[in-house]
């Protein structure tokens, strides 16, 4: 098989930087780093034995600008290695090996092919990807969105509590149809506790309990951020019935969801995507 003979995924220690690496195995076509990327990390678009791969990595470690530190990006991309062994859906990016290297670990993922749902900073080209997303049937935007909720499904049955979740790790491929969720790395086993005020994540996908130091960020935190992706892809980010471009009950849904009040949000995702695959016919 052709990927069993490349060697992004059949070595697994490397002795020089990344870059060079791959550069040597393969051919580089695209890099992901500051400042589009605000993370610190350098991630690659490489091809190789005739497949294309995602290889992300923290980046240098001498690189002293970038917040969190580079030792705190690796414990991230270890905790995304983590949360891909633990847990396979076909939404998400499929992780195929680990490398290990002196700037720390090469993540080796398939390459998702497709285009960012996130809004550009004007949000107004009609042929933008999320502009293009919108204008597609009603039906093909809630089987991308059910198979984000069953793979949200998936994480929660292994603990896995979502974190940065936002239009920036939706990848959708309008040929195939098919939406990847990428960037898992702040996913996090919980329930856990606040420590920071304002947590990593989108203003528009945030739940209030990620704005309060001290509070349980947990499954129902999910359920928010869950519920505020179909807000921003069904219609124009808020709560109203008007601009919600399905019916009353899928809108009750996803108002439960999204309820400022935690108690009355649905208690995990999996009882959320049961009430969603009922009202989303
Ligand atoms: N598996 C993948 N296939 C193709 N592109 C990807 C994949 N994962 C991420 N990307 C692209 O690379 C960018 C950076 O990746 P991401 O995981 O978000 O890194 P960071 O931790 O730096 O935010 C994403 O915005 C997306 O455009
Ligand atoms: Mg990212």
């Amino acid at each position: 098989m052709l990927s069993s003979a490349c060697p992004l995924t059949t070595i697994d220690r490397i002795d020089g930087s990344p870059a060079a690496f791959l550069q040597q195995i393969g051919k580089i076509f695209a890099v992901f780093q500051a400042p589009a990327q605000d993370s610190g990390n350098v991630s690659y678009g490489v091809e190789a034995s005739g497949r294309r791969y995602f290889v992300k990595t923290a980046g240098c470690r001498a690189d002293p600008g970038p917040v969190p530190r580079h030792w705190e990006r690796v414990v991230l991309l270890r905790n995304a290695v983590r949360l891909a062994r633990s847990c396979r859906h076909p939404t998400l990016a499929e992780l195929l090996a680990v490398i290990e290297s002196p700037e720390g670990p090469l993540l080796i993922y398939r390459w998702a092919e497709g285009e960012l749902l996130r809004a550009s900073r004007t949000g107004t080209e009609l042929r933008s990807a999320p502009a293009r997303f919108r204008a597609l049937p009603l039906a093909e935007r809630l089987s991308a969105l059910t198979s984000l909720y069953a793979a949200h499904a998936e994480l929660e049955a292994g603990g896995w509590v979502a974190g940065d979740f936002y239009d920036g790790s939706l990848i959708y491929d309008f040929e195939r149809r098919a939406l990847t969720l990428v960037d898992l790395d702040h996913y996090r086993l919980g329930p856990y506790l606040n420590t920071r005020g304002r947590m990593y994540g989108s203003t528009r996908f945030m739940a209030p309990e990620e704005y309060r130091l001290g509070a349980v960020i947990d499954t129902r935190t999910t359920v928010f951020n869950l519920g505020s992706a179909a807000a921003v892809l069904l219609s124009d980010g808020s709560l109203d019935r008007e601009p919600f471009a399905a019916g009353d009950a899928l809108h009750r849904v996803v108002c439960r969801a999204c309820a400022p009040e935690r108690s009355q949000r649905f208690a995990s995702v999996a009882l959320f995507l049961a009430d969603w695959r009922l009202a989303a016919v």
